[in-house]
């Protein structure tokens, strides 16, 4: 069956996602979902991409070109190792390379590509880029703009409104784009005149974090010469660990940079707070943008019905933040806002192209974005534990650690080492439970975790999950979770504050099993409920299957209808899910409770059980929707 693909080729990161008959979803590019935006010149003229540049290139530093993407357009030439290539050249190697991969994985060429560009570029640059497709031998790309894309994935989670307006945030590594669109029947309309700031976003935080690293360290980083190649391999590792510093402030009050600089290491502690105050200015730029945006729409904050984030930098809490801020507005950011782009490409890859294709630049107001299929599921997860030491490694072991932490990650649990072993551990669940794809019962949560699955809460402060540790407290703004205790018989105590969207879920972060027996075996989602507060607004129960793939039932009346205060046993029949989408294959997410409502429950002895979709009690699927 074909498919298309989508491609958002970013200023530091490349991600592809493909959509087909079965949906849309992520293809990883090697070992990682997205590869670094990078291109190394090798001695003999070829070039390298992704991460086979960026493991020669980090003891070659001279002969590798990062963030050409905002080099488009300039009439220099980059020169690489002595060769001189054009950015439309750099970004066709690296597209060339993602389309042959996808093909080599997916067993096919696709039947259609569309690639983004940020909004913001004028006739000039899209010009520029319009080269990219035919240099890299694929004439019949489609491009849309990258906050197109994204409203397009955005539109495809959730379904929105009739005429409901919201703005598209997108921070990413070289530029920030922000967009308005309204729903209406048969697409979406871009209002007003998409705005950015051409030379914004990761890239000018990690300068900052290095110019102030500099400064703490009496100009040491700016006395070093770049011509020398001790010296560049230096400042490489350099850039690289401040680029992990900045990402680990998203999650960590504070780091510990270990800088080697070539007389020696030097150990500096930078805190979230110091970071926020080196990107603040930047920031509040965006947010004058994105009020520009508005203005030129015709309309007021309040006209909006939520702020959509995307791109990478949107992780930094302060970006949330200072956007909810300035607008008093709903602010949402998916699971993964760098996934949100080639997802969103991908879904567009799959509708008629517009014809004809307006000229390059052309002001794209008022235009309509293709008829979506009807929404499917929240932000959900699919990720490796976010375990955060307080050290950061020197980059030049970079690429070797972040594969041992990956595959270090797959193995560990966070916080719960000790505890799974007399429940399973994550190498063999204990007899006589099933494994899950071997159609016997199997639990994922009794009173605590259960490895290998994992017990995690999502929102707004951070939609990339907070693990549970064992027998700690997780709380955002919209949920706050205690796990259960031993000897506490009601188990995990989740209450979600009505301030905002929050999730609950457990989760077996190494991937997807295959549940296909269990689907002819009247298997059930079975869990023990104590309801303190019931909710009172849409609240819902799902299942994934590797997002974005995703089932979910309605659970607010099912919840409503347990008795306050007492402990019910619920049965959830999989064939509900399945028949909302769920594709059995592969499910990682097990159990999920999602609601924007206040909403107070206790869960325990969360299981999947053979038969049980036909026991008395078992909920019947038309009762959940
Ligand atoms: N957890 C995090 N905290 C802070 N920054 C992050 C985090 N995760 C990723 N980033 C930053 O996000 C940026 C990458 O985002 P993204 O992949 O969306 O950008 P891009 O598509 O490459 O760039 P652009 O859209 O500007 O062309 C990088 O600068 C990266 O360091
Ligand atoms: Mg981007």
């Amino acid at each position: 069956m074909g498919y298309g693909l989508g491609i958002d080729l970013g200023t530091t990161f490349t991600a592809a996602a493909v959509a087909g008959e079965s949906g849309t979803r992520m293809v990883p590019l090697g070992q990682d979902v997205v590869v670094p935006s990078v291109v190394y010149s090798t001695v003999e003229g070829a070039l390298l991409t992704g991460v086979a540049a960026e493991v020669v290139g980090a003891k070659d530093p001279v002969r590798l070109s990062r963030g050409h993407k905002r080099r488009l357009g300039d009439p220099t030439p980059l020169v690489i190792g002595g060769v001189a290539y054009s950015p439309a050249a750099l970004l066709a190697a690296q597209l060339r390379e993602v389309v042959t991969y996808v093909t080599a994985q997916e067993g096919a060429p696709p039947e259609q590509v569309v690639l983004t560009c940020p909004a913001v570029w004028g006739p000039y640059r899209r010009e520029h880029f319009d080269e990219v497709p035919r240099l890299a031998g694929l004439p019949g790309a489609r491009i849309v703009t990258e906050p197109e894309a994204a409203a397009t994935h955005y539109s495809m989670e959730r379904r929105l409104g009739e005429g409901e307006l919201v703005a598209v945030y997108d921070l990413g590594g070289g530029t920030f784009d922000t967009t308005i669109l309204r729903a209406r029947a048969g697409g979406m309309e871009i209002l007003g005149t998409p705005e950015g700031v051409e030379r914004l976003g990761g890239m000018d935080f990690d300068e900052a974090l290095v110019a102030h690293v500099d400064r703490s360290l009496d100009g040491a980083i700016s006395a070093l010469d770049p011509g020398d190649p001790d010296s560049a391999r230096a400042l490489a590792a350099i850039r690289a660990l401040c680029v992990r510093a900045k990402e680990e402030l998203s999650t960590e009050p504070d780091v510990t940079l270990r800088v080697p600089l070539p007389a020696g290491e030097r150990e500096l502690l930078v805190t979230r707070l110091e970071f926020n105050e080196m990107i603040k200015p930047s920031v509040e730029l965006t947010t004058e943008a994105l009020h520009r945006t508005i203005a030129s729409a015709g309309l007021r904050p309040d006209d909006l019905a939520a702020v959509l984030l995307a791109g990478g930098s949107s992780r930094i809490p302060l970006v949330p933040q200072m956007v909810s801020e300035a607008f008093g507005r709903p602010v949402r950011v998916g699971l993964h806002p760098k996934y949100t782009v080639a997802l969103g490409a991908a879904a567009v890859s799959r509708t008629p192209a517009a014809a004809p294709p307006a000229p390059p630049g052309t002001p794209p107001s008022g235009e309509p974005l293709p008829q979506l299929p009807p929404a499917a599921p929240e932000p959900v997860a699919a990720r490796t534990p976010a375990r955060r030491p307080k050290w950061l490694v020197p980059a030049a072991a970079a690429a070797v650690v972040v594969l041992v932490v990956a595959l270090a990650t797959a193995f560990l649990t966070t916080g719960d080492e000790d505890a799974p072993a007399a429940r399973g551990g994550d190498a063999a669940p204990a007899a006589p439970l099933g494994d899950g794809s071997d159609g016997k019962e199997f639990t994922v949560f009794d009173k605590a975790d259960v490895g290998p699955f994992k017990s995690i809460i999502g929102s707004a402060d951070n939609w990339a999950g907070t693990f549970l540790g064992d027998g700690e407290t997780a709380k955002h703004t919209a949920i706050g979770v205690t796990p259960g205790k031993v000897g506490d018989e009601n188990g995990l105590h989740a209450v979600w504050s009505g301030k905002g969207a929050g999730q609950l879920y457990f989760q077996d972060t190494r991937g997807g099993r295959d549940m296909t027996r269990y689907t002819t075996n009247d298997t059930a989602l079975v869990f023990d409920a104590v309801v303190t507060k019931a909710p009172a607004v849409r609240t819902t129960i799902a299942v994934h299957c590797e997002y974005p793939c995703a089932a979910q039932v309605e659970a607010k009346s099912l919840f409503s209808k347990l008795p306050v205060g007492k402990k019910s046993t619920v049965r959830i029949p999989l064939s509900c899910f399945t028949d909302a989408g769920l594709d059995p294959k592969k499910v990682n997410t097990f159990f999920l409770v999602y609601t924007e409502g206040a909403f107070d429950v206790s869960l325990a002895n969360v299981r999947w059980v053979p038969g049980a979709a036909k026991e008395a009690g078992a909920s019947r699927c038309g009762d959940l929707t």
